[in-house]
């Protein structure tokens, strides 16, 4: 059966949920499931804002089929070619074949890519800045190149001061029932800076270049391709979260401890300098064995928090590789302005430490606190001084950063 809801005037989500789904882009886990979120605006003319995963495909065609009723679709707005949001467009373009396929250059460009259907004749290209109305509704478009994809808009509406906002403002989590945020207890806010940081959190600058271009516009409703809608006093709540997290400022004070460990002797000595911390009076600190926590949730905690502290063995002459790999997750996303202690650790020949210190040294802005410690095997009383020093580095530059 059908399974809607009109969010404003006019205007009726017809998206859905998936909680089968084990890995998003096959790639991050997703312990609440996804939604994928749709608009159909019925005005004068009628307008389909993006479309959804081919998981939700038979649901999403019978949302749209029961809100058009008898009613021809007139557009089908695509912010969005990659396949989470594009899936449905060939099928759409079947059953209402008169529909004006609104998109830019690019976006027609990866339509042919993706799809056989010749749909040229449906093409309705628009610009940055270009307007169109249905009615009561006006729309605008405005191009947001890499906020995820190049071809990415996001759309306008003028009357209500609604932002289609593509992936921007996203969350992971499937609904249960409620579609706006402040219809919650709580916001899961760490799902959303999950989805930021390891979705788009490469094009912090884009994200930027998007925020200007929006200055001055009323924005009563945030509407993403996945999550909940933002409005209300949840609007300044978000903006203010992505701007930090697009200039990759941390949001907190505070310290994440990562380590790599094959038998225990390098957790202890993080272990060790997390109780000294501790003691010294540093809070909430979190700390995560890469070997277990995926690192998409140890990526979203390295955003948030000022300061970390990776411990690594040595092996096969190399960074341990689960501990390479984050790093070099956070080397392609761009993770900058962040204040990083080493641990290393081996038993004949040390390269962990070594190759942590220059994975960090290539990033931008990522401060070394402390004295990098390399420790042999495993750590005894006479290294206890090395410890001390390094919680005191760590201890000071935590209470002095803003
Ligand atoms: Fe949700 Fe970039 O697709």
């Amino acid at each position: 059966m059908y399974c809607v809801q009109e969010i404003a005037p006019d205007i009726f989500w017809v998206g859905g949920s998936d909680r089968r789904l084990e890995l998003f882009e096959n790639m991050f886990p997703l312990p609440n499931g996804v939604a994928y979120n749709s608009y159909l605006i019925m005005d004068e003319k009628t307008a389909l804002v993006d479309t959804v995963d081919r998981s939700i495909s038979q649901l999403y065609l019978e949302n749209i089929a029961h809100v058009l009723g008898d009613r021809e679709l007139d557009y089908l707005i695509v912010n969005h070619m990659e396949p989470d949001h594009c899936a449905n467009i060939e099928e759409i373009a079947r059953r209402y074949p008169n529909v004006r396929l609104v998109g830019n250059k690019t976006t027609f460009q990866f339509m042919e890519q993706f799809y056989e259907l010749d749909m040229t004749s449906n093409y309705l290209e628009v610009k940055d800045g270009d307007e169109l109305s249905l009615g009561r509704t006006t729309f605008r478009f405005y191009t947001a190149p890499m906020v995820h994809w190049p071809e990415v808009m996001v759309t306008y509406e003028i009357s209500r001061g609604i932002l289609f906002s593509a992936d921007a403002f996203g969350s992971f989590g499937a609904f249960s029932g409620n579609l706006f945020v402040d219809e919650l207890d709580d916001i899961d806010i760490n799902e959303a800076r999950r989805y930021y940081t390891n979705i788009v959190g490469r094009y912090g600058s884009q994200v930027q270049a998007l925020f200007k271009k929006l200055a001055g516009l009323e924005i009563n409703m945030i509407c993403s391709l996945h999550g909940h809608i933002w409005r209300s006093e949840k609007i300044p709540f978000i903006l203010d979260l992505y701007n930090k997290w697009s200039r990759y400022e941390p949001e907190k004070k505070g310290v994440v401890l990562v380590y790599a460990s094959m038998y225990g002797n390098t957790e202890n000595v993080i272990q060790a300098l997390a109780n000294k911390l501790a003691q010294r009076g540093i809070r909430d600190m979190h700390m995560y064995d890469v070997s277990k926590t995926h690192a998409s949730y140890i990526i979203s905690d390295l955003w948030k928090y000022s300061h970390m502290v990776l411990a690594s063995p040595t092996y096969n002459m190399h960074l341990y590789f689960v501990m390479d790999a984050l790093l070099k997750d956070i080397s392609v996303l761009g993770l900058k302005n962040r204040k990083v202690s080493i641990i290393g650790n081996h038993t004949w020949a040390s390269a962990a430490m070594k190759s942590m210190k220059e994975q960090l040294e290539a990033m931008n802005n990522m401060k070394l606190v402390g004295e990098p410690m390399d420790v042999r095997s495993a750590i005894k009383s006479d290294r206890e001084t090395d410890l001390d020093k390094l919680a005191d580095a760590i201890y000071i530059s935590v209470m002095e950063s803003k």
